[in-house]
């Protein structure tokens, strides 16, 4: 739907504040026939609106979709840094490239870009990231610390500490992480974090985390080949969390976590990112480019790397691959 068509509908329904509208009052509201106003209001409904019809009486808005909006994250929002600035869009292509423009016309530390929908949101290894509209959260977050390039891994580990507290802090699900990035409920993957730098040589000029966590889908709204394997908190939990709380939590945990790190280094956030990882201890399979190694994972490295040990005994560096476990 056109934007400025969208306005004059959503004035419509305001104006009528919570009565029934008819079919062509709406019409000559925002000058289109009947048929037009049925189809917008097809379109409202699948954007997450219930809208009762009701014969001889027309139209009225029940409830409207939970928004994510600049208003929604900041007010009551608990932090000193993260999300003072919040770059709000309805639809984008992906949140990972505005942040980047962003960052370059020297957004602030802390910058959260923060969208409705993405048209073709990005995963780890050029995958693509399913991102339809009002269900998840899908945000990118800008950092400028002050740290050598190699450690830039140690953010993503922070990143996904910071999901599965702000989880916990806002369901009763208990999620757990695996190796990168990956948070699972029940062995299926709930949210996803790509890190993305700014560098020049050795030198960091921001850091961008983009975390997509999937909130309030059914299992149907997944395309069938994710339906196994993918899941939401609406669907572990059995209610519908709120986006904007969710985000709030990531931000306020996300800070504690980053001013720590910032102050004692990465091994108080390594600590907790074992505490949260599902599959330390136990025989999993990497699959890399070139090869597949099944072995026990027995830890991370200072700089996010993970070690395998395999039945001989021998310990194997795994910088990027699938896991399976
Ligand atoms: C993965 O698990 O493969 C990483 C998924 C990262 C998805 C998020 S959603 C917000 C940000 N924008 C993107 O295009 N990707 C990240």
């Amino acid at each position: 739907m056109q934007s400025d068509v969208r306005t004059k509908l959503i004035e419509a329904f305001s104006n009528a504040n919570g009565t029934f509208i008819s079919g062509q009052q709406i019409a000559d509201y925002i000058g289109c026939s009947r048929t037009a106003v049925w189809k917008h209001i097809e379109d409202l409904r699948t954007e997450g609106y219930v809208v009762e019809a009701v014969r001889n009486k027309g139209y009225r808005i029940i409830t409207t979709p939970e928004k994510v909006t600049a208003n929604e994250i900041q007010l009551g929002l608990q932090t000193k840094i993260l999300g003072k600035k919040v770059h709000y869009e309805e639809s984008v292509e992906t949140t990972q490239k505005i942040a980047h423009k962003l960052s370059n016309e020297g957004a602030p530390e802390g910058t959260l870009v923060v969208a409705e929908e993405q048209r073709g949101g990005k995963g780890r290894l050029m995958r693509p990231w399913y991102s339809p509209k009002y269900t998840g959260v899908w945000m990118s977050l800008i950092l400028r610390p002050s740290i050598p390039f190699h450690q830039a891994p140690q953010l993503t580990l922070l990143a996904a500490v910071a999901v599965v507290r702000a989880i916990e802090n806002t369901t009763e699900l208990k999620p757990q992480i695996k190796w990168p990035n990956d948070i699972l409920i029940n062995r299926k993957k709930m949210t996803g974090i790509l890190t993305e730098l700014q560098a020049e040589s050795d030198r960091i000029h921001s850091v961008i985390v983009g975390i997509g966590i999937n909130v309030n889908q059914q299992k149907s709204d997944f395309p069938e080949e994710l339906q196994e394997t993918a899941t939401s908190l609406l669907i572990e939990g059995g209610k519908k969390v709120s986006r904007a709380k969710v985000i709030q939590e990531f931000l306020v945990c996300f800070e504690v976590l980053y001013n720590q790190y910032l102050e004692e280094g990465f091994l108080p956030i390594k600590k907790l990112w074992e505490k949260y990882a599902i599959s330390l201890g136990q025989e999993i399979k990497a699959t890399t480019i070139n090869t597949t190694i099944i072995g026990k994972a027995i830890g991370i490295t200072d700089d996010g790397v993970l070690l395998l040990e395999d039945r001989s005994g021998k310990i194997h560096s795994i910088y990027s691959a699938d896991i399976h476990i």
